[in-house]
């Protein structure tokens, strides 16, 4: 007890320090082009609280829950750590009202996303049915009634078959929605890692390229691929990003703790003073992502992203 709670003391106090000195008005970053959106992963934890509890913090402007696996042949699963999921429906109606956007991220592993048109169309319709405006008898909803807001596609990697899968989901997501006459179109987001896209690999994802999705989550953190060092953020890399996706919102992605990565946590102190600076530059700035509810709620590092996004 005694060993775990120390250190989180000790961050605590470190973070204290930071927003006195920085109420202090030594020197005070100049943050204009702040869009307030917080984005946070939900449901890699069973101890890190309902999501209804994670919208009611006030911290976050959507919650994305994670994740629906995906294997390949039509098969899928949803994998919440644990969390019942009774409740969950009655959850995220809630969580809409409060003006919480709640999404569900679609994960393959590694090639596991459908490469050819008519596993795709069987991913879209398990999702459509399952999850947002569809009602084919026989698919069950783990979520009752509720209508998710959006889709996230998690990108372990940049494989062509991810972005095949993408491309089509965008289309026929945009389709349908529009068919359904819902009021509001499905939002399509992607959460990619940062090395995805490189000086000379821009245009690795022509399906992401084109601009279908809403959103991009990027993952400064963890580098996972060799080509771009990503182990944290850095400014060349993101702009390269928003340069690429003009048509997109652009999302910091980073670890909400230093536990929460291997890499890339980045302290209040260099977040407010390096970095987000920087990145609110960008026209196409869209907020900030944290990975995750969990590692959040120990270190309330969203306290700081909420009035700085
Ligand atoms: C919430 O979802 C709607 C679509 O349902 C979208 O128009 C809006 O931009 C989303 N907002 C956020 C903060 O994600
Ligand atoms: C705000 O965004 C615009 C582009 O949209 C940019 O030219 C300007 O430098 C930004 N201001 C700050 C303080 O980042
Ligand atoms: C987290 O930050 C918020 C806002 O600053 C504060 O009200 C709350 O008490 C903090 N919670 C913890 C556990 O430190």
């Amino acid at each position: 007890m005694r060993k775990t709670l120390l250190p989180l003391l000790g961050l605590a106090a470190h973070l204290s320090t930071v927003i006195i000195s920085i109420h202090a008005g030594l020197a005070t970053a100049v943050l204009e082009n702040q869009t307030r959106q917080v984005v946070v992963f939900w449901g890699r934890h069973k101890d890190e609280g309902s999501i209804r509890e994670a919208c009611d913090s006030g911290m976050y402007t959507a919650v994305i829950m994670s994740f629906l696996n995906v294997y390949g042949r039509g098969e899928y699963h949803l994998d919440l750590s644990g969390h019942p999921l009774t409740a969950i429906g009655d959850d995220i109606k809630h969580c809409q009202l409060v003006g919480v956007n709640v999404s569900l991220s679609i994960r393959g592993n590694y090639d596991s996303l459908p490469s050819d048109q008519s596993a795709a169309l069987d991913l879209l319709d398990h999702v459509w049915n399952a999850y947002l405006g569809g009602s084919l008898k026989g698919v069950r909803r783990p979520f009752g009634n509720a209508k998710l807001d959006g889709v996230d596609l998690f990108v372990e990697r940049g494989t062509p078959a991810q972005h095949y899968a993408a491309g089509v989901l965008a289309r026929e997501l945009a389709k349908r929605s529009m068919r359904s006459g819902a009021r509001k179109p499905v939002h399509l987001t992607a959460t990619l890692p940062c090395a995805f896209v490189s000086r000379r690999r821009i245009d690795r994802g022509a399906a992401i390229k084109t601009g279908v999705f809403d959103s991009i989550h990027v993952r400064f953190y963890n580098s996972d691929d060799g080509h771009t060092d990503c182990s944290m953020y850095s400014e060349q890399v993101w702009d390269w990003w928003a340069a690429a996706f003009p048509s997109s919102r652009i999302y910091l992605g980073l670890p909400a703790s230093p536990e929460a990565a291997k890499e890339g946590y980045l302290y209040p102190k260099s977040l407010y003073y390096g970095v987000l600076p920087v990145v609110q530059k960008a026209a196409n700035y869209g907020g900030v992502m944290l990975w995750d509810r969990y590692y959040d709620k120990a270190s309330n590092y969203s306290s700081y992203v909420k009035r700085w996004a």
